[in-house]
């Protein structure tokens, strides 16, 4: 699904930023343009956290984070691009077009959730008339309130309850079809998918309900039968009970994800409000994701088996290249034959809580897991050791934890950590531009840039029109910042009209978009009036600076060899160029 450009911008246009963010977070104004708070994102004492009301536009100054109203909207409700866009424009009471290659199918989409609400309704209606399948729950020790809260359901024993009561006309029927709930026969017919099934509806996070788990009642085959991949549901994506959880946790301090739904709802029973269940897969990076939005603490909960270590050794490898330093991440390995269900009945909320707090670390279960490969008395067996650790370690965006975690590898195969170190770090790409950016987010943003490469760069991104003052093309220089001001200005020229905004998103995701992000909200304290001037005499300043270079460069050859009569002219002209300039 694709929401159209144009609408996002006017729905931009429609909010203003300041009044978004200072009905979470208080603003203050200070001494210039620029309202500030303490930084939402990061713990601060000092406010650092700064809004730009003209830009429309945030940057924090002490941990980067960055953007416009939509990103604030993502960063602090932890929400996805397209839940911001819905969630923004439900605050202007604007409506949310949507285009994509198959149009009529997302004209349908409402009358699919329909139908499944609908749907659910009708197998908790049956529940309640079943005491079969009320039995059932008891014995599982779920109570009534609690299967509301899930919304459980019953589909009773026979082919055609849900294709009678629901499917009249060929067009319910598709419906039908569509959301996965009958099945197409041979013949042209059709039936009933969940027969004589508890039915447990899964939510979206908004609570529409797009699909469902049906456990058999008794033994059979399969025993968990799951809807389909549909137009609403995708299972990789999506996790049981964290609708649930969001509803009752004002705030996720920790997610435990399990295998099983049952799992979820017993965990619920016994107020363990906060776990979910992957959908009969392995955890993908999707689900991690989308976790990641709304906790900072994930356990993950296997079986203490064999199958269980390979399963979360499996996580760990969708974990690592996504893993943050605010994001903590334990294993917890179950005793023999029990799960989460089972063990929660068997010993109660604050031993189970207790197990979850001391369950294994990431790095724990990562060295446990590697060291069991390699023999680590031999000094071989610690080189392979090593070796194969940092393949993985690699992985780890910059950060805390690489660092952590080469320290502990150091001192566990006995080597250097500082020669470790050095093998971790990926080479950068090589730029003739010195510029570069520090990878910590405690670091500034702000390069080592001499004062007029950043009154240039500052006044440039806040005023991308200023570059038609530009005629003529920049001097050579090796100055830090130089060859991404001559991008910038390139980039404005061929875009003339070019907002601050378009021009932040040309960095998206390289390594100068922080950098470019915080001279948006740059406080250069010169009046409007001033602004062209400054600028240019900001660029004369550059030129000649990186005249001097010239001059010095050919100086400096001097020094060892003859110029030649080429060379000598260069000089002379470099140095009658100045002299003009200078005056
Ligand atoms: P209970 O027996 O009801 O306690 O369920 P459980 O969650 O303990 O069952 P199990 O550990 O066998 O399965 C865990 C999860 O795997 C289930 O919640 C399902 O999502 C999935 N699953 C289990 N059995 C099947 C099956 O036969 N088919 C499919 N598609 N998924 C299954
Ligand atoms: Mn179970």
């Amino acid at each position: 699904m694709n929401i159209p450009r144009e609408f996002i911008e006017l729905l931009l246009a429609k909010v203003d930023i300041v009044d978004l963010i200072n009905t979470q977070v208080p603003l203050r104004k200070k001494s210039g343009s620029n309202y500030f708070a303490r930084c939402p994102f990061h713990n601060e004492k000092s406010a650092s956290f700064s809004v730009s009301q003209p830009k429309q536009f945030y940057y924090c100054f002490g941990c980067g984070a960055h953007g416009n109203a939509i990103d604030f909207i993502i960063q602090h409700e932890r929400l996805s691009f397209p839940e911001a866009i819905e969630t923004l424009a439900r605050q202007v009471g604007m409506e949310v077009p949507h285009t994509s290659g198959s149009v009529k199918k997302d004209d349908s989409l409402p009358a699919l959730y329909e139908i499944m609400t609908n749907v659910t309704h009708y197998y908790y209606e049956q529940m309640r008339k079943s005491q079969r399948a009320i039995g059932y729950l008891k014995n599982r020790g779920i109570s009534g309130k609690i299967a509301k809260q899930f919304s459980l359901g019953y589909a009773p024993t026979g082919w055609s309850h849900v294709l009678d009561q629901f499917g009249k006309t060929e067009a319910d029927k598709k419906k039908l079809l569509d959301t996965g709930l009958i099945i197409k026969k041979d013949d042209g017919g059709y039936y009933d998918r969940f027969r004589d099934r508890i039915m447990f509806p899964i939510h979206d996070y908004r609570g529409r309900i797009i699909g469902f788990g049906g456990r058999i009642l008794d033994q059979g085959e399969p025993k968990y039968l799951n809807s389909p991949e549909t137009p609403l549901f995708q299972k990789g994506h999506e996790l049981y009970g964290l609708y649930q959880a969001i509803q009752i946790n004002r705030k996720l301090d920790r997610v435990l994800v399990v295998e099983g739904y049952m799992d979820v709802v017993a965990l619920f029973q016994h107020e363990i409000t906060y776990a979910v269940a992957t959908l009969g897969t392995a955890t993908t990076s999707h689900h991690l994701q989308r976790l990641m939005r709304y906790t900072s603490e994930i356990v993950f909960c296997f079986d203490g088996d064999e199958a269980g270590r390979t399963a979360a050794w499996r996580a760990l490898q969708v974990i690592f290249p996504l893993m943050q330093d605010n994001l903590q991440i334990r294993f917890l390995f179950l005793p023999d034959g029990e799960d989460p269900d089972s063990l929660i009945r068997k010993e109660g909320k604050p031993a189970f809580e207790k197990r979850l707090s001391s369950a294994l670390s990431l790095s724990a279960f990562f060295f446990q897991i590697l060291s069991r490969q390699s023999d680590l008395a031999t000094i071989e067996g610690r080189a392979r050791f090593a070796a194969s650790a940092l393949n993985y370690i690699k992985q780890v965006p910059a950060g805390i934890l690489p660092e952590i975690l080469v320290e502990e590898l150091a001192k566990r195969a006995r080597i250097d950590a500082s020669e470790l170190k050095n093998q971790v770090k990926k080479p950068e790409a090589a730029t003739t531009d010195s510029f570069s950016l520090p990878a910590s987010p405690q670091d500034s943003a702000r390069p080592k840039l001499k004062a007029p490469m950043h009154m240039a760069l500052g006044l440039l991104v806040q005023n991308p029109s200023l570059a038609n003052l530009i005629t003529e093309p920049l001097p050579r220089s090796t100055l830090p910042g130089h060859a991404f001001l001559g991008q910038l200005l390139e980039i404005i020229r061929q875009n003339p009209a070019i907002s601050t905004a378009s021009l932040v998103e040309q960095w998206k995701g390289q390594k100068e978009e922080r950098f470019i992000a915080s001279l948006v909200c740059w406080e250069h304290l010169i009046p409007e009036t001033g602004i062209q001037k400054e600028f240019l005499g900001a660029v004369q300043q550059l030129t000649l600076l990186s005249m001097d270079e010239e001059i010095n460069r050919l100086l400096a050859k001097a020094a060892q060899d003859p110029l030649t009569e080429e060379e000598k002219q260069e000089l002379s002209q470099w140095i009658a160029k100045k002299k003009m300039l200078s005056v």
